[in-house]
């Protein structure tokens, strides 16, 4: 069966207010959207039922994060069952800023994927290199590390509800795309890791999705590689071409 394309809008903490979140939301519910496509948009916590209230259905709604308890004693954070009561459909985890000026160890990551997933969210897990990583040659060996450490906690089973997000840390709001050649091959290098460490039907059937300076100049390109189903957008999710990146495929 052929993997549906998926197209998520991570707005990270912007907009900076109500009414430019209203704005968005407008773009999308007026545009023309390729029903082909599946559309997440992941707002900051504060947005998540606001916007899911004001926006068409066929698109759904992300956390950004969650924890990994159910409740309890936690400042400051959001758990997969208050998601699930709220009616959130999705949560992403393990977002390179969250490892990064979070501190998040890919076992935090693999114990919130866990969790999520025992709630029945689905899960937007982003897993990618530094550019120092990259330059020595460690692209397929780190996100392996960071794969491996969650493949350790699921059932061949929960693979149904994981998306992953191959996110390049150089290419994350830098301007600085990765080619259709250099995503194509990472993206074939974690479909043959799952292979081996999970299944090959997991393998074939996992969407994998590029993140990193996506917009609608690069889209097209990058949409026609096999093994890119679809993108996890940033900075230009809050713009108007977001819609055209949406429609890549169109
Ligand atoms: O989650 C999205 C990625 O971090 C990509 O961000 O499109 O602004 O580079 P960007």
């Amino acid at each position: 069966m052929a993997r549906q394309f998926f197209v998520g809008g991570n707005f990270k903490m912007n907009p900076v207010s109500r009414q430019a979140k209203a704005a968005l939301a407008k773009t999308l519910n007026k545009a023309d959207l390729d029903p082909a496509t599946e559309v997440v948009v992941a707002p900051p916590a504060i947005y998540l039922l606001p916007l899911k209230d004001i926006l068409r259905k066929d698109v759904k709604v992300s956390a950004q994060n969650c924890y990994f308890k159910d409740s309890g004693a936690f400042t400051g954070e959001i758990s997969p069952k208050q998601l699930v009561d709220s009616e959130i459909p999705y949560v992403i985890l393990g977002h390179s800023e969250r490892r990064t000026l979070f501190h998040e160890t890919s076992e935090l990551v693999a114990t919130k994927t866990r969790a999520a997933l025992d709630s029945s969210l689905s899960v937007i897990l982003c897993i990618g290199e530094t550019l120092q990583e990259r330059e020595a040659d460690q692209t397929a060996k780190v996100c392996q590390t960071q794969l491996k450490a969650v493949v350790e906690v699921l059932k061949e089973s929960d693979w149904s509800k994981i998306v992953i997000a191959y996110e390049p840390v150089w290419a994350i709001g830098t301007g600085k795309v990765a080619t259709s050649s250099q995503a194509q091959e990472a993206h074939a290098d974690i479909r043959a890791y799952l292979s081996k460490a999970v299944s090959p039907a997991v393998a074939e059937t996992t969407r994998i999705i590029y993140g990193g300076s996506v917009t609608a100049a690069n889209c097209k390109e990058l949409s026609t590689k096999p093994d890119v189903d679809g993108f996890l957008v940033g900075g230009a999710s809050l713009k108007p071409e977001f819609v055209d990146i949406i429609n890549a495929k169109l």
